[in-house]
């Protein structure tokens, strides 16, 4: 069961994440990042990074964001990898626990 970056990540984007994955599949878009399905040896260091608890296992998806699965898998394919920790976008802690961002996901 690979992990899944799900909704809290939008416009946050902390980036903690990134740091701990031994074999770097997070691929990046404007204002989310997701993981590559197969590529996720579901090793679950990821998890207890992201500040804003983004990070779940493909079988813990919390009710209503099992869409998060298919969206990580198709965007990994388009996005860029990214290996390195950066800045969180500007406005991530005003972000950070609101609701539902899916309609604010930039592709
Ligand atoms: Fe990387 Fe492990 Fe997280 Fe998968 S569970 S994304 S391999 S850190
Ligand atoms: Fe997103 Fe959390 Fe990583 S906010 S970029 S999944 S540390």
């Amino acid at each position: 069961m690979p992990f899944v970056v799900t909704d809290n990540c939008i416009k946050c984007k902390y980036t903690d994440c990134v740091e701990v994955c031994p074999v770097d599949c997070f691929y990046e878009g404007p204002n989310f990042l997701v993981i590559h399905p197969d590529e996720c040896i579901d090793c679950a260091l990821c998890e207890p990074e992201c500040p804003a608890e983004a990070i779940y296992s493909e079988d813990e998806i919390p009710a209503g964001q099992e869409q998060f699965i298919e969206l990580n898998a198709e965007l990994a394919e388009i996005w860029p990898n990214i290996a390195e920790r950066k800045e969180p976008l500007p406005d991530a802690e005003e972000w950070d626990g609101v609701e539902n961002k899916i309609g604010q996901l930039e592709r």
